[in-house]
């Protein structure tokens, strides 16, 4: 979960590596570094913390005139974070300098290696190991960087994302990935490297995603050279044409990313219903649903797999596909999934959720999935990424980049796609009529207007947020298809303001929970369901009668927990299986306000990045 960035070509490389790694800095912020040659030697400017910190520093140096250089802001796995251990990293000699994210698992091996070879090592980390391998075959096999490092790479267990400069050949970069993502901007007689596009989407729209054992040289003024690293074979890529623009990026005028991605809600569940949604045919078009139809028809269970967020919107899909289409569903952590040995039968249907598409225990989750057997439907945000290209196909929620940490419009356009997917399954199924159909299509189709209202509570939740902030810990109750919703409030505001909160199911309270009420124990409690209503109207209750406080999610035109809640938040009504997409927005906003009101770093908070590409 770092970002590495590079560039090769006519302007000055440092402006355009700085500005790429701050469009970077969501996938790690421990430390930072730049290396650029500047005619006469690679020179390297890193320091501890964020990329701000990097940025004085710069300000203090003269030597970093160049048009070739390479950057990386860390999250660190091998070293703690501080100047030594961030990069880049020289090889011994000085002449190499190299970033990298991912993880080398048989480093200390190395290491051993090289130390009887009589090469010593300044830092902790993995990463200046593969630096010095490099340098030592090239040294010893007597052959070029990008030969050096394929030789070298085939020596390597881990993963990796790294791009390498020459003293000696300052023409070139040679990248090389395996497990972390890398794409290549092919620009007008320049190049551009990054972890993801944002480095460099103002300079070109032409994006080549490396592919998992792939290298390239890339070369100035001469055609890149693609290979493959296990066997050094030619391989020609795609160039792909990118639809992103800058200002997507921009926070355009929100205080943070993740509050701008808050409000995208209604836009980035429109997107994803774009093209997919007829109405008045009556039509839901999923690609990757209608090209395998018959192995969703037949399938005995549906598995979804995922992490954190995503696990959440997994948790409603299971809700969603035994209520409407009939499907046992069952939801894993990725991460224990991945280590269970579970039981896989050929053709299972696996689906994997991931908004940056990277997560290290999801992508490996699938794999060992594949390797039983199992068909594997991928519901990513970000196109191209290795869990959209490792999944048999899939569907991509169009959310555009989720820059802050905490994941929102991610997790409503997941469920958009996952509810086209449980409506459109249950009518191929001949499980519901054509009237109730319409009716879901319908409200689907409208449910990003109703999100829309539901942001228009965004003062008044400021206002309860103000009254809560001191908050030590919070419970977050909610029965049926909120409680997952339950778990993601809970997560949200945990992630952002560090007060510890849990979600419950509402009737687990009488099973232990209830003890921690009091007065200083606020309670979330949403309350929009019409199914079991009563049932969380006596919750409610209950936790009054303890003299907890209650924060209560209710549907507009609400009377009855009105009367006995401390506090109220309306969201428009709509049909109970879409009451999630309602009751997660003032529960975002909660937490967001809350977090602003202790300073909290909202869009980086501590201890977390944004795609976890490691275990
Ligand atoms: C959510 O707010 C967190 N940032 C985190 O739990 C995240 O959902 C999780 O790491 C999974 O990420 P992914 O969707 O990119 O796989």
């Amino acid at each position: 979960m770092c970002g590495i960035v590079g560039y090769l070509g006519g302007r000055e490389a440092l402006p355009i590596i700085l500005n790429g790694l701050k469009r970077l800095e969501y996938r790690g912020y421990d430390s930072a570094g730049i290396a650029i040659y500047n005619g006469s030697s690679i020179s390297v400017c890193k320091s501890k913390g964020k990329i701000s910190k990097l940025e004085k520093q710069l300000q203090k140096r003269k030597n970093l005139s160049g048009s070739v250089g390479i950057g990386h802001t860390r999250w660190a796995t091998h070293g703690e974070p501080n100047n030594i251990n961030a990069h880049p990293q020289y090889s011994n000699s000085n002449k190499l300098c190299i970033v990298h994210n991912g993880i080398i698992e048989n480093y200390s091996t190395i290491k051993q290696k090289l130390i009887k070879e009589g090469y010593t090592f300044k830092s902790d980390t993995d990463t200046e190991v593969l630096i010095n391998l490099i340098e030592y075959v090239k040294i010893k096999e007597n052959v070029k960087l990008g030969e050096a490092v394929q030789i070298a790479l085939n020596q390597v267990i881990g993963a990796y994302a790294i791009a390498v400069i020459d003293n000696d050949k300052p023409d070139e970069i040679v990248v090389a990935k395996l497990g972390s993502p890398l794409c290549i901007g092919v620009g007008k007689d320049e190049h551009f490297i990054g972890s993801d596009v944002t480095p460099f989407i103002e300079f070109t729209k032409n994006v080549i995603y490396l592919e998992d054992g792939e290298l390239a040289i890339i070369r100035n003024h001469k055609d890149t050279l693609f290979r493959k690293i296990v066997d050094d074979s030619k391989i020609s890529p795609t160039i792909n044409k990118l639809e992103l623009s800058l200002d997507k990026i921009e926070k355009q005028g929100f205080d943070h990313y993740m509050l701008k991605e808050i409000y995208e809600q209604p836009k980035a569940i429109q997107d994803t219903l774009r093209g997919r949604l007829n109405i008045s045919k009556g039509i839901i078009k999923l690609s990757g649903i209608d090209d395998y139809i018959n192995k969703f028809l037949s399938a005995k269970k549906i598995t979804i797999i995922a992490c954190g967020t995503s696990w959440h919107s997994a948790l409603v899909a299971e809700y969603m596909f035994e209520k409407i289409s009939r499907i046992p569903t069952e939801v894993e952590y990725a991460s224990e999934f991945r280590y269970r040995d579970p039981v896989v039968e050929r053709n299972d249907i696996i689906i994997a959720i991931s908004q940056s598409g990277e997560t290290a225990d999801t992508l490996a989750a699938i794999k060992l999935a594949k390797s039983k057997g199992a068909f594997v439907y991928g519901i990513c945000n970000v196109v191209g990424s290795s869990i959209a290209r490792e999944s048999d196909t899939g569907s991509y929620t169009h959310a555009g980049p989720e820059i802050g940490v905490a994941s929102t419009k991610a997790f409503t356009t997941q469920m958009t796609v996952l509810y086209l997917m449980a409506v459109k399954l249950s009518k191929s199924k001949g499980i519901i009529s054509e009237k109730i159909f319409r009716k879901y299509i319908v409200e689907i189709s409208n449910i990003g207007n109703k999100v829309h209202k539901a942001l228009s509570a965004n003062n008044e939740i400021k206002k309860i947020a103000k009254k809560f902030k001191s908050a030590k810990n919070c419970l977050y109750l909610g029965r049926g298809y909120n409680f997952p919703i339950a778990l993601e409030g809970a997560l949200k505001l945990k992630e952002i303001s560090y007060i510890h909160a849990e979600g419950y199911p509402a009737a687990e309270m009488k099973h232990g929970p209830i003890a921690l009420i009091d007065k200083d124990m606020p309670t979330i409690v949403i309350a929009t369901n019409k199914i079991n209503y009563d049932k969380i109207v006596s919750n409610i209750q209950e936790i009054k009668s303890r003299k907890g406080k209650i924060i209560a999610i209710v549907s507009e035109g609400d009377k009855e927990v009105k009367e006995i809640a401390d506090y109220i938040i309306e969201v428009p009504d709509t049909i109970e299986s879409m009451t999630p997409f309602m009751t997660v927005i003032p529960l975002q906003l909660l937490s967001y306000h809350i977090a602003v009101m202790l300073g909290k770093d909202v869009d980086q908070p501590r201890n977390l990045a944004k795609s976890v590409t490691v275990e």
